[in-house]
């Protein structure tokens, strides 16, 4: 059995095994920005013992947080889902500090964000004055114009909770999702509950069927995924009509096309599903239309 481990956060740009993720080198934590190896949180903190917190991602694009405004209220929202209060405009505030300390200027960078209830002596019930943990850092990072990748996706049974609606730190669900897929050389996992699909590990997924776009609806058992948001915004705007339901399972493989969306994953084509495959060379003509005005609302911030 390995001992005590230590993660070495003295090398900023850290590589971890198998993605290109890399540590950042500051951190904002509790109203200050520090080192990342100074970052340092308690193992009481009941994010690291329940999993008790909300998190936020939201990619920079253009100088210009895309869809920020929609990313801040729904950490707001989820925050107030688990009774937690906490003020965002802290972590507003703080963000143009965080940005600068970390070395991005006008750059495209993502930034993740996490409140938890903090730390209390261990018991389920919520602390009486809790005093939350808020995290934020930030990355470079520029996004492809269109996301031209076309993806693998394999599907499960979806065994998380009922409030995926909740943007939790507890992602243990999603994560045995995601590792499926990497297990078949996936992208994605499309989960399943009551024989419908749902959304996948980290985003979520749309078919199209005969020019009409199916997903989900945004109740308990999904994430109502910013990216979606916009989606469904722009199929109104180009008259797309629209299908919030989940496609039964076994008719998943009879749909024209099909595609993820998410903050880092855009819009992105689904070619295959399990062994089935949705197209050889190029996506259908819905997702690529969708994925071209996606592109041009990035491009335009007044949308945001
Ligand atoms: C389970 C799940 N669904 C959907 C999404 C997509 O959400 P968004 O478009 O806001 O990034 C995410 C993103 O993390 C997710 O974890």
């Amino acid at each position: 059995m390995k001992g005590n481990t230590t993660v070495d956060l003295s090398s900023a740009d850290l590589p971890q095994a198998g993605s290109t993720a890399v540590y950042p080198a500051k951190v904002f934590l509790n109203g200050s920005i520090v080192d990342a190896e100074d970052a340092k949180v308690s193992v009481f903190d009941r994010g690291f013992i329940f999993g008790d917190g909300i998190y936020e991602v939201m990619a920079r694009i253009n100088g210009v947080f895309f869809y920020g405004d929609a990313h801040w209220e729904r950490l707001d929202t989820c925050l107030q889902k688990i009774g937690l209060d906490y003020d965002i405009s802290i972590l507003k505030d703080a963000i143009p500090g965080l940005l600068k300390a970390s070395g991005i200027g006008q750059e495209d960078c993502m930034i993740y964000i996490q409140v938890t209830r903090g730390t209390a002596p261990r018991q389920h019930g919520y602390p009486p004055s809790p005093r939350p943990t808020a995290m934020m850092y930030a990355w470079k990072k520029t996004l492809p114009a269109i996301e031209t990748t076309h993806s693998r996706v394999v599907t499960m049974e979806d065994f998380r909770w009922s409030r995926c609606d909740i943007k939790m730190t507890s992602l243990l669900g999603n994560v045995m999702a995601n590792e499926w897929a990497m297990e078949n050389d996936a992208y994605e996992t499309v989960l399943i509950r009551n024989g419908v699909a749902t959304e996948a590990s980290h985003c979520n997924v749309f078919f199209v069927k005969d020019g009409t776009v199916w997903t989900h609806p945004a109740d308990h058992h999904i994430l109502d995924g910013i990216t979606r948001q916009v989606v469904l915004e722009i199929c109104e705007a180009l008259g797309i009509p629209v299908r919030l339901e989940g496609v039964p399972a076994e008719k998943l493989k009879k749909m024209d096309e099909a595609f993820l969306t998410g903050t880092g994953s855009q819009v992105r084509a689904i070619q295959e599903l399990n062994d089935h495959r949705y197209f050889e060379t190029e996506p259908g003509p819905v997702t690529l239309r969708i994925q071209e005005v996606f592109l041009e609302w990035k491009e335009k911030p007044a949308a945001n």
